[in-house]
């Protein structure tokens, strides 16, 4: 699946996210120092921003001008918040508990596990608060894009999305009291659809839909959502096994350290590789079909692929 959109596009998004992101994290006095400070820690220390880069480039699908991509940055740097406490959370001593993320000691190492809860509970509020004030021109159909963009981010976020895939992940891994389940490899994509899957679908839809995208683009985008956001989980399980922790900037080898069932534990290597290249196939077929595989999303689908971090 070879790339032949201009390679700059990824690294000029981040640039602008990061830029957006440091300016919409809430500052003292308002928000007390501390709490500023730790959510700023997390936020900012790097992170490939897949999601809020996926939003931009599903808004540029649609429309490749400055207003639909203005119209896009603050539901794609409101995902990468969420995303962002998911991660502060996930690594908490009461769920993966991991000590290093993004290159660094974890949020809960050095703040202690109740700032880590709260920044992560602040990050969430923070996107639904950002997602409702910007882009704060407040034209009827902007307005309503907005509202849309909020019901499709809250389900992703939520029970039915990333904080029901997390709890049936820690059912697998045996850390509910007497609610050990095993799961087979249908549960296992059912999990993995929702845990890492909602939240990069919702960042595909939710650019489509601030650029103003009809429902049979925003349907196929979110298939192709689907798709890609299971093969990155695929691709994660992989690289926790075969990645290096220097590349990655967190901890590898964590997945088989808590028995925890992933692509490679329930099919080996070789099959997970496999399946998370028939994912991408499936996607790149929903685009074509669609008549959107002249955009970007060709190239994100390709670096979910290959990465190595
Ligand atoms: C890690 O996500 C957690 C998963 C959902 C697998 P990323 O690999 O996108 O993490 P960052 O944002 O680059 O740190
Ligand atoms: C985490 O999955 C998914 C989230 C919702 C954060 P993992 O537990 O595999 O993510 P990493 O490997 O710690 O980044
Ligand atoms: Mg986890
Ligand atoms: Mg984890
Ligand atoms: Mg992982």
């Amino acid at each position: 699946m070879a790339s032949e959109t201009s390679p700059g596009f990824i690294d000029a998004a981040r640039i602008e996210i990061d830029h957006a992101l440091e300016q919409w994290l809430p500052q003292p006095p308002a928000c007390p120092p501390l709490l500023a400070e730790a959510m700023r820690y997390s936020v900012m220390a790097g992170g490939k921003r897949l999601r809020p880069v996926l939003a931009l480039a599903a808004a540029e699908t649609i429309s490749p001008t400055r207003i639909a991509r203005q119209a896009a940055l603050p539901v794609a740097c409101a995902l990468e918040f969420i995303h962002t406490y998911s991660l502060i959370h996930d690594d908490l001593p009461a769920m993966d508990d991991d000590s290093l993320r993004r290159g660094r000691p974890t949020l809960h190492v050095l703040y202690g596990d109740g700032l880590a809860i709260l920044a992560g509970d602040a990050l969430q509020a923070e996107a639904f608060a950002l997602i409702a004030r910007e882009p704060n021109s407040n034209t009827h159909e902007l307005a309503e894009r907005k509202l849309r963009v909020s019901g499709i981010v809250a389900q992703a976020a939520g029970a039915i999305g990333m904080v029901g895939g997390q709890a049936i992940d820690l059912q697998a891994a045996g850390q509910i009291r007497n609610r050990q389940a095993q799961l087979d490899g249908e549960a296992l994509r059912a999990m993995h659809l929702k845990k890492t899957g909602a939240l990069i679908r919702a960042a595909a839809v939710s650019g489509a839909v601030m650029a103003g995208a009809d429902d049979r683009a925003i349907d196929a985008i979110e298939q192709w959502g689907t798709e890609i956001g299971l093969a990155f989980q695929i691709v994660d399980d992989i690289l926790d096994v075969e990645g290096s922790s220097t590349e990655m900037g967190k901890t590898v080898g964590k997945d088989a350290a808590h028995d925890k069932p992933t692509y490679p534990s329930l099919f080996g290597l070789d099959r997970a590789r496999e399946m998370a290249d028939r994912c991408a196939h499936h996607a790149q077929q929903m685009l074509t079909d669609a008549g959107l595989a002249h955009g970007r999303l060709t190239e994100i689908a390709d670096w979910v692929l290959r990465r190595r971090n």
